[in-house]
């Protein structure tokens, strides 16, 4: 299959967009295997079918890079809360929160939770979302969180997506062991990602370093049992106070820390060193009404790249919108759109552990978003109404 006729944003190389103008792509087996201007197209693939794409912008798939996607409810009640002048952390205290979740996904079967994550799914897929990240951790029971896994598992076998999972049993301690949280490690999260890995469930492991979650100590006796089980490992790190998180992450070399509004510059030269990437989740920031900007001059001047992702889910961020949480990192954390596109291609596969995704070269993975669009900005740029033509997964249009 060719796709021709087209400005490709390959993003080949460390800076720039990396355009290609009039040019093409052939796509064999899933994979790209020519690409450049059309103008140059060997001989040898004239043969095959050819899909001209009349002038169009083609990125790489979009990567949404974190997203809690499996889940049952909503949280409509506490939004209402805290505009009554609650805090997130004040509902998340009096048993509210994530624990509202769990107690809807421990209740839903394993039918009901796909159904509602395959419709979170397709909103993803139409604007041009090709691989996802989905995390367990509204179950923090051994059953739940493998049916959470189970059901993120099933996703791409039923859609045309890619599908990576982190366990994130280090959520927050289940309500049975609410003031007990070295013990609902010990006899709850760890167990359960023993089983996963077994099961084959398991991509990465998340964890959650906050005053109303897990302290440093304990997320690293959770990574210590990643490490030895062979995971990679992100973390939800300095979302509402600096516990060290990014410092942490960094420490045991992982793929990414997200959030990190309150990273000091000693976490931020850790990632440097460590090569982690900084997710960036405005749609957090934005619903939570935080004032505290993550440290982007810092990470812009240490070279750490910055991933965006929408943190989709019911409490901190209910957006369902990759385009938009691009627009919300340019408007409030002033990424340039060239850094807010990145940010949900190559960076976010980075953060993913996956070195043939997110950019449009030889040997990656022939998955490709088609937009009605001139120039790269104008993703970031809009709100609402998206601009996809098509998207092609594995060398296939899709739609
Ligand atoms: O990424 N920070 C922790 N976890 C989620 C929020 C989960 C929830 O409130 O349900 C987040 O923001
Ligand atoms: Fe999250």
């Amino acid at each position: 299959m060719i796709f021709s006729n087209a400005n490709l944003v390959t993003f080949h190389g460390d800076s720039g967009y990396g355009i290609v103008s009039r040019g093409a792509v052939v796509a064999a087996d899933g994979r790209i295997a020519w690409i450049g201007p059309a103008s140059q197209l060997p001989a040898r693939y004239n043969d095959l079918p050819n899909h001209d794409l009349e002038g169009r912008l083609v990125t790489p798939g979009l990567v949404d890079c974190h997203t809690h996607l499996i889940h049952a409810g909503n949280r409509a009640h506490e939004f209402e809360q805290r505009l009554q002048g609650s805090s997130y952390a004040e509902i998340a205290s009096s048993g509210g929160g994530i624990q509202t979740t769990v107690a809807a996904t421990r209740e839903a079967s394993e039918e009901e939770l796909l159904v509602t994550a395959l419709k979170r799914v397709d909103i993803l897929m139409s604007e041009g979302v090709t691989t996802v990240e989905v995390k367990s951790g509204y179950g923090l029971d051994i059953d739940t969180e493998l049916k959470m896994l189970r059901v993120a598992r099933r996703i791409d076998q039923l859609r045309p997506i890619r599908v990576c999972t982190s366990f994130l049993g280090a959520h927050t301690p289940s309500p049975e062991y609410r003031d007990r949280a070295d013990e609902y490690l010990e006899r709850v999260c760890l167990p359960a990602l023993e089983i996963a890995v077994v099961e084959n469930l398991v991509d990465a492991v998340d964890g959650f370093c906050e005053a109303i979650a897990f302290t440093p100590g304990q997320v690293s006796s959770v990574f210590q049992r990643a490490q030895r089980l062979g995971l990679p490992i992100k973390l939800h790190a300095d979302q509402m106070s600096d516990l060290g998180g990014a410092r942490l992450a960094a420490q045991h070399g992982a793929l990414s820390a997200d959030h990190l509004e309150f990273a000091s510059v000693a976490g931020v030269r850790a990632m440097a060193a460590s090569g982690t990437v900084a997710v960036m989740l405005p749609g957090a920031f934005y619903t939570l009404r935080e004032t505290q900007l993550p440290p982007i001059a810092e990470f812009r001047s240490h070279y750490v790249p910055m991933a965006v992702a929408t943190d989709l889910n019911p409490g901190s961020s209910p957006l369902h919108s990759l385009l938009l949480a691009m627009n919300m990192a340019c408007t409030l954390f002033r990424l340039t759109p060239e850094e807010s596109l990145r940010g949900t291609t190559c960076h976010a596969a980075q953060a993913l552990g996956l070195s043939d995704a997110g950019r449009l070269w030889v040997g990656y993975h022939a998955d490709l978003a088609i937009w009605d669009a001139e120039h790269p900005a104008e993703l970031s740029y809009r709100m609402g109404g998206t601009k996809l033509f098509a998207r092609v997964f594995a060398g296939e249009l899709t739609c």
